[in-house]
């Protein structure tokens, strides 16, 4: 299959991109490099880099990469930036994403995957939210993710499209950005490699569903190139991809500690690490959210093969790498 994957150079993108070769698959990327980074990339992709609010730039990639199937992962995706700046947050999300569809519709790609946030749609929850919990987005972007799923629908009927919607929860893992919905994990292994203290906000009880980035990435392949039942065209199938499991920032930071401690130690920098010294707290943060993506492991066979401990292992040791390198 040929797929194309916007924001393919960013985080998950690339381990999406990984994903798909490593299937068999042929894949191109559109990126504007925003945040993404060619490095991110192996050898020999094709990178289209381009802007998906210009609709003119999104006609001319998929002229040339003639894509079967779409993965959009583009995204303006800071929480804080969609509060301060709801404006350019809907031409990305919601202007890019038509672009994105209009193209998909015209060049008659059989399936389109989306990046959706079960992070941000269900709001407040204390259990797993499953995908029937309402919607319920507070910020800018979480607004944008809900309306990204209702365009996704329309396209799905008006053009006969088969469209899913992964709600994911907080991804982490190497290649992470730090303005992401997960960023606490970067900003964390960054600051405690440079010998510095991470810094938690208010009593650090903030409960967050946290799923490894190429647990994502598998979720994605299968979504987009797998015989699903009921992924048929005309159809939108919105499914949460999490792990149901809650860690609040306290732990988060004792385990991220632990594996920055390793991997410095691993160079034969060993040493006493900074205990965490705690901030303010940011007013409207939820205090849990979790996902229930049992719908997922029916439908698509799908499960996360890797804990919080063993990923944030693999993070910090990435994360050393870039420092150190
Ligand atoms: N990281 C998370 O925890 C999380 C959770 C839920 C949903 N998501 C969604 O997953 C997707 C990928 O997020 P990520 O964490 O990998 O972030 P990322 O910033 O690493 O990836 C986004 C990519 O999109 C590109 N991009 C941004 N604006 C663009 C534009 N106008 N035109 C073309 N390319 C553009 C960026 O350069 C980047 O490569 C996003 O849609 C995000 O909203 C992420």
């Amino acid at each position: 299959m040929n797929v194309l994957v916007t924001g393919g150079a960013g985080f998950i993108g690339s381990h999406i991109v990984d994903g798909l070769l490593a299937a068999g698959h042929r894949v191109e990327v559109l990126d504007d490099l925003s945040s993404g980074a060619r490095d991110n990339l192996p050898a020999g992709v094709p990178l289209h880099v381009a802007d998906i609010v210009d609709p003119q730039a999104v006609a001319r990639v998929f002229e040339v990469a003639r894509p079967d199937a779409v993965c959009h992962q583009a995204a303006q995706m800071s929480v804080s930036r969609s509060v301060r700046d709801p404006l350019f947050d809907a031409q990305v999300n919601c202007i890019g994403l038509i672009n994105v569809l209009e193209a998909a519709a015209r060049h008659g790609c059989g399936r389109v995957v989306f990046a959706s946030s079960g992070g941000v749609l269900y709001g407040e929850v204390t259990s797993p939210a499953p995908e029937s919990t309402p919607p319920n987005p507070v910020s800018p972007y979480g607004i944008t993710k809900w309306v990204g799923e209702r365009y996704l629908k329309f396209f799905a009927e008006e053009h006969q499209m088969a469209t899913v919607a992964l709600r994911y929860s907080n991804v982490y893992g190497p290649r992470q950005n730090p303005h992401g919905e997960a960023g606490v994990v970067a900003i964390f292994c960054k600051k405690l490699l440079a010998g510095e203290a991470a810094r938690i906000n208010g009593d650090g009880r903030y409960i967050r569903d946290y799923v490894f980035g190429p647990d994502v990435a598998r979720a994605n392949v299968l979504a987009l190139t797998a015989d699903l039942p009921g992924v048929v065209p005309g159809t939108l199938t919105s499914l949460n991809i999490g792990t149901g499991i809650g860690a609040d920032v306290n732990e988060l930071e004792l385990m991220i500690r632990a594996a920055v401690g390793d991997a410095l130690t691993r160079r034969g920098l060993g040493g006493m690490l900074p205990p965490p010294e705690h901030g303010t707290a940011r007013p409207g943060d939820l205090r849990s959210n979790l996902v229930d993506a049992s719908r997922a492991g029916n439908l698509l066979g799908w499960q996360p093969t890797v804990g919080l401990a063993d990923g944030l292992a693999l993070t910090a040791e990435w994360f050393a790498t870039q420092v150190r390198a």
